[in-house]
Formats: C-alpha cells, sequence, structure tokens
C-alpha cells in the first residue's frame, strides 16, 4: 500500500532573506526527503509558508518604519521566487497571513478553548517606559539563567534552545533602546501544558521514530515538568484572540505558525477543488507527519504542536518524525547578518548553479553534530566528488558508448565476477539509500551514493574497455551495457538532490518518460536499459570550478553581494 505523508518544512520568518543553514535545516532537506518519497512511489503534500507574525517582524519593520504587512508582502513575494529557483517543490507555500489560516486558528483555538485547556491569568510583562511599549518575546533580551547565554530572547534562549518567560532573564533590555524595562500585571490566556503533559510523554515515549536529539530534548524538558504557557500577546500585529474577553490580544506568533502545517494542507487541497480530501491525511492514523526543522525549533514541534493537536480533540495524527538538524557553521562562526558572516539563498544562486550549492550542502548536512561550511571543502566536494567521481563517470560510460558503439547500448555477453558485483553493487544501494532516508540521514544517503560512484569508477578501471574493445569485444560490450545501467542508477538516486542536472543527464540517457514517474526508484533494480537502446549525443554537464577559485571567491562574493542587494524588496535594503 502507499504510504501517505504530510511533509512540513519549518516557515521562514519574513524578517530577511534566510542564509545557507536556514535552508539545509527547513526547506532544502525537506525538498530532497520529498523528492524522494514521490520517486518511491509514495504520496504526499508538501507545504511550508511564510511566518509573518510576531516579534521578529514586528521589531524589523519598526526599526525600518514601515508596517508589518508592506514587510511581508514584499519579502513572502522575494522569498517564494527564490525557493522556485531553488527547485523546492512545495505543493502549497503559504503564508500566515492567509484567510484560511487565520480562520483556522481561531477556531482551533476556540475548541482547545472549550476543552478546558485554555485559561486566564495575570502575567507579569516586561514594558519598555521609554518607548512606551510591552516587549514580549525578542522585543527583550537578556543573559540566560541556565547556560549564561548573554543575548537569550524573552521566549527563548538560542543558545540551549530552552524556553523561558521574560522574568527570568538577568539584566533585561530593550532591543529598541537598550534600556531595562519595567514589569506590569496584565491578562493573559495561558495554554495549560501540564495538563496535557502525560499525554505527550505517552507519545513521546511510545513514538519509534523520533531521532535522539528531539527524544533527548524532549523527555528531559518534560521531567523538569511543563509550565503553562501563554499564547496572547499585547501586540497588535497578528491574528486576533478569539476568546471572550481578549478583544485586543493576538495569538503569540508559534501558537498561530505551528497551525500552519494543518491549514496549508487544507488550503492546498481547497484550491485544487478537493475541499474536504486534507481530513484523509490529517484524521488519518496512517498518515506519516514528519518535520524539517533547525535544533531551535525542537521544543515547539515536539511538545506545544502536539499538545494543541490532542487538546483540540479533533483526532489529528500525532507526528510521525521530526528531523531536526545541528547547527551548519560558516569557517567556523555563526551567521550574521549584522556581520556579514555567511552567505544568504539569493547571492548563492548569483554564484554558482543552483545544484552545486544543494549537492554540497547535503554533503555538509548537520545531522548528528554541528557541521562546518568552508569555501576550501566546498571547492573539494565539488570538484572531486561531484564533477570527478559523479560528473566524469557518467560521462566517460555515455561518450564511450556514442562514440565506439553509435550510441547504441550494447548485448552484453558472459556475466564475469566485476560484472556480478557491479550488478549487485547497483541494487544494494537502492536498499541501503532507501533505509537512510527512512531514518532522515540525508547526508548518509548521499555517501551511498557516492560509494556506488566510487565502485563505478573501480569497475570501469579494472575492466578497461577502452582496451578489452580490441582484443575482447564482447566484454566491453557486457561493460557499457552494465555502465548505461549504472549511469541510470545514478541519475535517479542523486534526482532528489540534483534535480537540474538529472534531468539534463536523463534527457542525455533519451528514456521516453517522465524521470519523476512515481515508483522510478524501484526500477533501478532491473537494470531497465537494454540492449539495443539509443542514447544522445552527451555533453559534459559538470564543470569544474576554476583552480584558482579559492584565491577568488571573497571578491566574487563582495561583488555579488552588492548586485544582490539592489533587487532585494526595498524594506530588505
Ligand atoms: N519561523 C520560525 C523560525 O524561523 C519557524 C516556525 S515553524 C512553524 O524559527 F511551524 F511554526 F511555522
Ligand atoms: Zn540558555
Amino acid at each position: 500500500m502507499t504510504k501517505k505523508w504530510v511533509v512540513g518544512a519549518a516557515w521562514p520568518y519574513v524578517n530577511s532573506v534566510p542564509h545557507l543553514g536556514n535552508l539545509i535545516g527547513s526547506v532544502l532537506s525537506a525538498d530532497v526527503f520529498v523528492r524522494y518519497l514521490r520517486l518511491r512511489g509514495d504520496d504526499v503534500v508538501f507545504v511550508s509558508g511564510s511566518d509573518e507574525h510576531g516579534t521578529p517582524i514586528e521589531v524589523e519593520a519598526l526599526k525600518r518604519g514601515v508596517d508589518p504587512k508592506t514587510m511581508t508582502d514584499q519579502v513572502h513575494e522575494y522569498v517564494s521566487n527564490l525557493f522556485d529557483k531553488w527547485g523546492i517543490s512545495f505543493d502549497n507555500y503559504t503564508r500566515t497571513e492567509s484567510p484560511i489560516h487565520k480562520e483556522f486558528v481561531r477556531d482551533l483555538l476556540m475548541k482547545v478553548y472549550e476543552n478546558g485547556y485554555i485559561f486566564e491569568q495575570e502575567d507579569i510583562v516586561p514594558y519598555c517606559p521609554k518607548d512606551g511599549i510591552f516587549l514580549p518575546d525578542r522585543f527583550i533580551e537578556g543573559t540566560c539563567p541556565y547556560c549564561k547565554y548573554p543575548r537569550a530572547r524573552g521566549d527563548q534562549c538560542d543558545n540551549c534552545g530552552r524556553l523561558l518567560h521574560p522574568t527570568e532573564l538577568i539584566e533585561p533590555r530593550c532591543v529598541l533602546c537598550n534600556s531595562p524595562p519595567v514589569f506590569k500585571k496584565t491578562k493573559h490566556w495561558f495554554l495549560d501544558l501540564p495538563k496535557l503533559q502525560d499525554k505527550i510523554l505517552d507519545w513521546v515515549k511510545s513514538n519509534p521514530n523520533l531521532p535522539d536529539n528531539v527524544r533527548n530534548f524532549t523527555l528531559s524538558w518534560i521531567g523538569e515538568g511543563l509550565k503553562p504557557r501563554s499564547l496572547t500577546r499585547d501586540n497588535k500585529w497578528g491574528i486576533p484572540a478569539p476568546f471572550p474577553g481578549a478583544e485586543g490580544k493576538t495569538i503569540y506568533v508559534w501558537f498561530d505558525a505551528l497551525l500552519g502545517y494543518i491549514s496549508a494542507t487544507k488550503e492546498y487541497f481547497e484550491r485544487k477543488g478537493e475541499k474536504d480530501k486534507w481530513i484523509e491525511y490529517w484524521k488519518n492514523p496512517e498518515t506519516r507527519v514528519v518535520f524539517f526543522i533547525g535544533k531551535d525549533n525542537i521544543p515547539f514541534h515536539s511538545v506545544i504542536f502536539p499538545a494543541l493537536e490532542i487538546a483540540s480533540g479533533e483526532g489529528y495524527v500525532l507526528p510521525w518524525s521530526i528531523a531536526a538538524t545541528e547547527y551548519l557553521l560558516f569557517e567556523g562562526e555563526k551567521f550574521s547578518k549584522s556581520r556579514g558572516i555567511g552567505i544568504w539563498i539569493d547571492e548563492a544562486i548569483e554564484i554558482m548553479p543552483v545544484d552545486y550549492w544543494r549537492f554540497a550542502l547535503i554533503r555538509l548536512r548537520p545531522e548528528q553534530r554541528d557541521a562546518n561550511f568552508s569555501w576550501r571543502e566546498f571547492y573539494r566536494i565539488i570538484n572531486k566528488e561531484l564533477c570527478d567521481d559523479v560528473g566524469n563517470l557518467v560521462h566517460r560510460i555515455l561518450s564511450f558508448i556514442y562514440k565506439r558503439f553509435n550510441g547504441i547500448v550494447p548485448e552484453p555477453g558472459e556475466l564475469k565476477e566485476p560484472d556480478e558485483k557491479m550488478i549487485e553493487k547497483i541494487k544494494s544501494t537502492v536498499d541501503e539509500v532507501d533505509k537512510e532516508y527512512e531514518r532522515f540521514r540525508l547526508r548518509l544517503a548521499l555517501e551511498r551514493v557516492l560509494e556506488l560512484a566510487w565502485s563505478g569508477n573501480q569497475y570501469i578501471n579494472v575492466k578497461a574497455p577502452w582496451e578489452k574493445i580490441k582484443t575482447d569485444k564482447k566484454d566491453a560490450e557486457t561493460t557499457m551495457w552494465i555502465g548505461a545501467n549504472l549511469v541510470y542508477a545514478l541519475t535517479v538516486l542523486l534526482a532528489p538532490i540534483i534535480p537540474n542536472k538529472a534531468e539534463e543527464l536523463w534527457n542525455m540517457l533519451n528514456i521516453n518518460e517522465s524521470l519523476w514517474k512515481p515508483g522510478r526508484i524501484h526500477e533501478i533494480k532491473k537494470m531497465p536499459i537494454e540492449p539495443g537502446h539509443r542514447i544522445i549525443e552527451p555533453k559534459p554537464l559538470f564543470p569544474k570550478l576554476p583552480s584558482d577559485f579559492l584565491q577568488k571567491i571573497e571578491e566574487i562574493v563582495k561583488e555579488v553581494r552588492i548586485r544582490v542587494n539592489e533587487k532585494r524588496p526595498k524594506v530588505l535594503r
């Protein structure tokens, strides 16, 4: 039976353009996974969107003197476009200002309220006397009481990931004017997490698919005892709180954005004219709901989201797994907008073809520990692994067939040991890659594919068809039939990672069907390219980076940065 999935990528805040670290944490990883599932023949809905509300946006808009909606309109448009260019194959990339989303959030939270999981209480909230505003969440910074990180925010510490209450911050200050806040009493509405704690714990304990980093973080947080979490704010920008007596308050951004995974599925099917179809996904215990996120998002996806689902009493399926990456560093440092450290996704595509980036980022994906992006490593990955080990191998094979056999895949003779082994390697790679995807180890899945390419190179070298063609033509023919099928395997297995290059390879293979046919993955094992099949003239597809790349790259980045900045929406310049 085909498996059903909803795959969600963490919704980017639209206060800036995502950088490479943001991309590998959510959207790009999810895309590679989804493309793989589709090639396997599974039934997938892939959703995400712009996370528009909340203090990150408001702070940025205030600093720039524009209203938040003007900013999010422009940035949403710009970022959606960039994701297209990156080849991200969303089924629905929407936004939290979408009317369907806003209505869905208000309805669902009302159900949670009616079920008795939301209560009203006085809260103590920081207020800046100088700016005359409340300072929720990112409007306030201070030192983390747990890990002593000096720039923890009012709702969470970026360093240790803990959720915080603003009164816990040591030496708090207003991010707009730097002055210390005063604390005022105001009424807020709270989600009763203590009441939901046992059910969440049951789910975590009984779910075998959660990776260790997610499970450990979640268990240790629950172990400390969950506290009620306020879900309203005094901000104007956001979804109006639906609770009786809560006029003038808005919903805390996380309790709004997380529900986007469901509302975006709903919206997707409504637009397709299949109004109730989203229910077949979200209320179906067989559906695998999976999120791709950076590790700082873990508590929200592993506790708050399931808590809302459970408290709604609507029978929504709980997450099947949560794939959380560690951090990607840039040349050993944290990405930093203010210090210009890192590469942003609009800059990247002006420097290099998208598939080169996709390949390198998956190769470096921070799965078990933080990973470091360096230009030196990037250069090696592209020139050695992508261009030599993969690109050169497929080109050697295809041009041999084209030149020596007039482009016709030859008939194999008797299989010898290296031939049998090569065929076995192709087949076992399909299974191994599948296992890695099943546990969200995309980096390892790519490594398995590279190992196939390495075996392929060895195979061709050992079989030396360019010599054999003179002394034992049949043997060269066998090698090239296997070689053609090896190219097929590499093309399909690499397609989720380098979709554009894979399509170009596919065209050279001249197969009269879409590469993306559901179930394509399973055909690899059948050695589907038959003798007599005609390929077209191959062209080299993977030009190398120039040998002075490392000397020149800083200059290139500088120049690109100036050019790209001019094309960004005004509110981001
Ligand atoms: N915007 C958040 C961030 O960048 C992620 C939100 S994920 C969502 O950290 F599911 F809540 F939308
Ligand atoms: Zn901390």
